[in-house]
């Protein structure tokens, strides 16, 4: 299971990644190309100049290479997934079955089972990623906001109700990082040491959040491919978006 749904989710994520339009229909934007940091108005499904950081699309840019907005920033949210603690747990024994488990040596070969060594050891970037994804909480609730607006009139739609989903699940994957509760109190030999201040009532509410670090992982994922599904196939005309408005 863990093997066919991160497939899925690296070949979908890489399939949008370079599309470069229909990524935005008013008012909602695909969480894959948020924020925008250019935006290229010649590509059906474009956002809006507005919407884009730093104006329209830089001419400089190669022809070869789609001009996706999504491309100038997925590094980030991505980094941190594919560096996650729980994901190398998980992916390391799906995709390779080493080690099979905490205890368990490989089964593949009868070498020596070494950990995390050379290329490996750029995973322990996970904790400087982890400073972007808190960035992007701020930014897909951002957009999960303003999507109760549809040229300046309030309303709701079914879009809006999913894009506050992915940033909630997102949210709550973020909090429960193992290098934030790390960097929250985990540094500390004692914890309760320091009790009733408000870095171990954060602590435990971090804490609370990584005893379900895996449930998050796994729906935050899903879901994030769901948001830009149907943001696609709302701003492709395939399907309507149920609204107030
Ligand atoms: S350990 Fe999973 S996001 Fe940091």
């Amino acid at each position: 299971m863990t093997f066919v749904v991160f497939t899925t989710f690296v070949i979908y994520t890489t399939w949008a990644l370079f599309q470069a339009e229909y990524y935005y229909a008013e008012p909602y934007l695909s969480p894959y190309y948020s924020p925008v940091l250019f935006t290229d108005l010649s590509q059906p499904g474009a956002a809006p100049l507005e919407h884009a950081w730093f104006g329209s699309w830089p001419s400089w840019w190669p022809d070869f290479i789609p001009s996706s907005p999504a491309m100038l920033i997925l590094v980030f949210p991505l980094s941190f997934r594919m560096s996650c603690y729980y994901y190398r747990k998980a992916y390391y024994r799906s995709f390779a079955g080493s080690p099979p488990g905490c205890a368990v040596g490989p089964l593949a070969s009868k070498k020596k089972y070494r950990g995390e060594t050379f290329l490996l050891l750029i995973q322990n970037l996970h904790r400087f990623a982890l400073y972007a994804a808190l960035a992007f909480i701020f930014l897909l609730g951002y957009d999960a906001v303003i999507s109760f607006w549809r040229y300046g009139e309030f309303g709701i739609g079914v879009g809006s109700i999913i894009l506050c989903i992915n940033v909630v699940l997102i949210a709550g994957y973020t909090f429960g990082c193992h290098s934030l509760r790390h960097l929250i109190g985990g540094r500390k030999d004692c914890m309760s040491c320091g009790k009733n201040t408000a870095q171990y009532e954060a602590w435990k509410r971090v804490s609370w959040f990584n005893a379900r670090h895996m449930q998050f992982a796994w729906l935050s994922l899903v879901w994030v491919m769901v948001t830009d599904l149907y943001v696609r196939l709302v701003a492709m005309g395939k399907i309507t978006d149920l609204n107030t408005w």
